[in-house]
């Protein structure tokens, strides 16, 4: 396996400022956009992020890939395709499938194993696929310890006479230590409301807000956080508002560019006031404190 190119800093000694390689892309993933497939066995390396500044990488290409040749990484949070060819009836003309949403995958677990040994993991499904995911971690040797329940507090689409979707889900697993959550005492169902359809730049695109309260309740500042499939970026600009440095993948580069587009954008106002643009943990823990029911605090 070829080592990492120079530029790759995320996590280690130079949090230094790079220039963006925004645009540089890697040449096996850009084929892909030539109409050829990926192939999982193609050199990609040295690995050339598509964008990067002192906090943050995106790389364009496949995880499979990409994953075995990052450095150490403390919290994972994946939102893969569910396998499910999902695309809105409302919103045909604005996206196409997302990429690789045909079948569950699972093989990227494999990479992630690589790269943590000590460490969280956040992985979204939805009804259909909470079974592969649960089986997907625990074939990986990931301890399962609760079941999330994001709760969108409105309902997508579908069948009008059936009950409304209002709910997503999200395993959290860890691996080889006894997690300790930051904060207080949450219980398992997170109400964050979702994107507002007209604000999504992504058909899968989650909440800021419920991304930065995962990565607050489980990394500290410096720890590093990594999206496998990071699409529009949330996960990222999420963590590098709170100074935890962090790496995204993505196949699609339509979404490194959004992805780029929202890193270079200013960090997120968690207090809505002006002046303040710095987000710290104990704004970020209130903000979502008043957003995630406390429905079993103790
Ligand atoms: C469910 S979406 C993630 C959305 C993201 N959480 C957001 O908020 O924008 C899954 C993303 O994974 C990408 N993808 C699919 N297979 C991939 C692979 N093997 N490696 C990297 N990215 C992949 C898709 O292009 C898609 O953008």
């Amino acid at each position: 396996m070829s080592e990492l190119s120079p530029e790759y800093r995320v996590g280690v000694a130079a949090h230094g400022s790079c220039a963006p390689a925004h645009g540089s892309g890697n040449p096996a993933a850009a084929a892909r956009h030539d109409g050829e497939t990926l192939s999982r066995d193609a050199d990609i390396s040295p690995l050339t992020p598509y964008y990067q500044d002192a906090l943050c990488t995106i790389y364009h290409g496949d995880c499979n890939d990409v994953l075995p040749k990052l450095k150490k990484i403390d919290l994972v949070i994946a939102d893969p395709p569910y396998g499910v060819q999902y695309r809105s009836n409302h919103r045909q003309s604005k996206f196409n499938f997302i990429a690789g949403d045909d079948t569950y995958p699972s093989e990227w677990l494999d990479g992630v194993n690589k790269i943590v040994e000590r460490g969280t993991i956040y992985l979204f499904c939805n009804e259909a696929s909470l079974g592969d995911a649960q089986r997907a971690l625990a074939k990986h040797k990931w301890s399962s310890n609760r079941l999330l329940i994001w709760d969108k507090q409105s309902t997508s689409g579908g069948n009008l006479a059936n009950y409304g979707q209002r709910t997503e889900y999200v395993c959290y697993g860890t691996k080889m230590f006894a997690p300790k959550l930051n904060g207080s005492r949450d219980g398992n169902l997170i109400s964050i409301p979702r994107v507002r359809p007209q604000d999504l730049t992504h058909p899968a695109e989650k909440p800021y807000l419920l991304m930065a309260y995962l990565v607050m309740k489980s990394t500290n500042p410096g720890e590093v956080v990594c999206d496998p499939f990071c699409g529009s970026g949330v996960v990222l600009k999420a963590a590098k508002d709170l100074g935890r440095p962090a790496v995204g993948i993505e196949l699609e580069e339509h979404y490194c560019e959004i992805a780029a587009r929202r890193l270079s954008q200013e960090s997120f106002n968690f207090t809505g006031g002006d002046a303040d643009f710095g987000v710290t943990d104990s704004n970020i823990s209130s903000q979502a404190e008043l957003l995630v029911s406390p429905n079993d605090v103790i």
